[in-house]
């Protein structure tokens, strides 16, 4: 999938790792839609900016109508505080399965035509390393990343015939305020250099999109998928950072 003269669209690209990639794929030669619950928060000279929320069924038609040139649809925005399982607020969980989940759903779903229209394109989904670990004080959004993961692989099946190239991003602690902030808080001892650099990511993720990888994994997602096949009791983030 060549970028340069393609148009993307972004979700969630006021801040983190969303902002990144809208700046990096305009800076590849790509017309950029980029969109967020705020649209006035959205800081990136160059692009169309879009009002999309991807659990509001109407403002996820509204921009599939507006944006109906898009060939590369990158799915980024998501809530990524859910807490725990078993004893946290099912609020919080519900809205964490709710954007990693239905959020990419209703976005895949109503762009699907729209990018059979534009010759097939690229669907780009950004999953984390927790999809195939978990993580202490957060598993609720780890189980709704592993969802979003069988999401992933069910539609690049399903759109596979319409020349639809399905990419996941699967990456580790990324620099990005909620990240920080988290990591801070679980009083994490990480090393220098521990977290990606969110334009190296999106580096990483585009080169990959453009190559026509279908999964693109930084040194986090490498070291969790070799766990997948170690006995589940191993199935935690902790001890990948180092
Ligand atoms: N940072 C990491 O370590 C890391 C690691 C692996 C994967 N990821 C994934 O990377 C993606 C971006 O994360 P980030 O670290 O950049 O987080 P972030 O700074 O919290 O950004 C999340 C973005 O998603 C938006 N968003 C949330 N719910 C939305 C909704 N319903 N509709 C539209 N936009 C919505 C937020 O908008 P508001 O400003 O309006 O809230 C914000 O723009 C997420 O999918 C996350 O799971 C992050």
């Amino acid at each position: 999938m060549r970028l340069h003269g393609s148009t993307a669209l972004v979700t969630g690209s006021n801040r983190g790792i969303g902002h990144a990639f809208a700046t990096e794929l305009l800076r590849r030669g790509a017309k950029v839609y980029a969109t967020a619950r705020r649209p006035e928060l959205v800081d990136v000279p160059g692009a169309e900016v879009l009002r999309l929320d991807i659990t509001d069924p109407a403002s996820v038609q509204a921009a599939a109508e507006v944006a109906g040139d898009v060939d590369v649809l990158i799915n980024n925005a998501a809530s990524t505080a859910g807490g725990n399982l078993v004893d946290g607020d099912l609020r919080a969980i519900r809205e964490v399965v709710d954007s990693n989940f239905y959020g990419t759903l209703a976005m895949v779903r109503a762009f699907a035509p729209v990018l059979a229209r534009n010759g097939g394109g690229a669907v780009l989904n950004v999953l984390s390393a927790v999809a195939w670990a978990t993580v202490e004080g957060n598993t609720a959004y780890a189980a709704a990343k592993s969802a979003q993961w069988g999401l992933t692989n069910g539609i690049r099946l399903e759109l596979a015939a319409q020349g639809t190239q399905v990419t996941a991003l699967v990456p580790g602690m990324t620099a990005t305020e909620p990240m920080k902030a988290f990591a801070a808080e679980a009083g994490l001892d990480l090393p220098e250099g521990a977290m990606n650099d969110p334009a190296d990511l999106v580096a990483l993720a585009l080169d990959g999109l453009e190559a026509g990888e279908v999964e693109v994994l930084d040194r986090y997602g490498l070291g969790t998928k070799k766990l997948l096949s170690g006995p589940p009791q191993v199935f935690d983030l902790a001890g990948i950072a180092g």
